[in-house]
């Protein structure tokens, strides 16, 4: 049951429970998409089932996100951790991309996306490189929501890796040693130029972050559930930002 409001416009737009300020969207969320293969197996079907109809969830939760006026989405699908898991599983994964990317390039861009990526994509097969940069190019001039699809992608690493750059740029002369504060830093992270995510939701009913987002996540506002991820829609969305709306963000201070 969703209601939202728009505190400027005290306009209602629908009469249930649920109450959204449309002034108060976070500007960033960042989803740990987790649980499709505990949904596969309660059905007793194979894992990549789970990921298959984790892709609806997918395509609901960006179009939702669209509509919100969310500016960046972070979806975690890929982390550097899970090249351990079965080849096969490994495999079923980046062809899912693919086929994500093929079959929804056409509505994200109608509807304003830009797709990016964060992570070492270098490490993904050809055919996911190719259509995660072809995405990207064609849809970098679009002003709507950003849609960050991490792949290879760990917290731990973009650390190391900005270490890597700015050792770079320091030896090169391109910057000082008193020009590395907290700001210049984030300009090392995949995420330059964004803001922080105000919301990390992760469903599954797992509490952790694994490895996602470590340098962004210093003030961010966790929200879990114990729904699967193929099983994540709106609705659920919703609830988190709702809840998210309902928090005391004090960065430290006392107000
Ligand atoms: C998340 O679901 C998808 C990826 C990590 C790629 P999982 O595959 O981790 O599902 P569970 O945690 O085993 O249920
Ligand atoms: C985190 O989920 C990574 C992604 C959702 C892509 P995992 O299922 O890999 O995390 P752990 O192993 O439960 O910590
Ligand atoms: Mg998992």
């Amino acid at each position: 049951m969703l209601r939202f409001f728009n505190t400027d416009k005290k306009k209602e737009y629908s009469d249930e429970d649920i109450c959204i300020d449309l002034n108060n969207i976070p500007k960033h969320i960042a989803i740990i998409m987790d649980g499709n293969g505990r949904w596969a197996k309660e059905r007793n079907l194979p894992r990549t089932i789970g990921h298959k109809a984790g892709v609806e969830a997918i395509r609901e939760v960006v179009k939702e996100c669209s509509i919100l006026k969310v500016k960046y989405l972070t979806l975690y699908a890929f982390s550097t951790e899970n090249w351990k898991r079965p080849k096969d599983e490994v495999s079923a994964l980046m062809k899912l991309l693919v086929e994500y990317l093929k079959k929804e390039f056409k509505e994200l861009d109608y509807n304003n996306v830009i797709i990016n990526y964060i992570g070492d994509i270098s490490k993904l097969p050809d055919l996911c490189q190719k259509e995660l940069i072809i995405s990207h190019e064609n849809t970098k001039n679009n002003t709507g929501l950003t849609l960050n699809l991490a792949l290879n992608y760990g917290g731990r690493y973009e650390i190391t890796r900005a270490f890597k750059l700015m050792y770079e740029d320091i030896k090169s002369g391109k910057i000082s040693e008193e020009d590395i504060n907290e700001e210049t830093i984030s300009n090392y992270m995949y995420t330059k130029g964004m803001p922080d995510p105000d919301l990390i939701i992760r469903p599954s009913g797992e509490q952790r972050l694994s490895n996602f987002l470590l340098w962004q996540c210093a003030y961010s506002e966790f929200w879990y559930s114990n729904i699967k991820w193929p099983d994540f829609r709106k609705e659920h969305l919703h609830k988190a930002i709702f809840d998210y709306q309902n928090r005391d963000r004090r960065f430290g201070s006392v107000e």
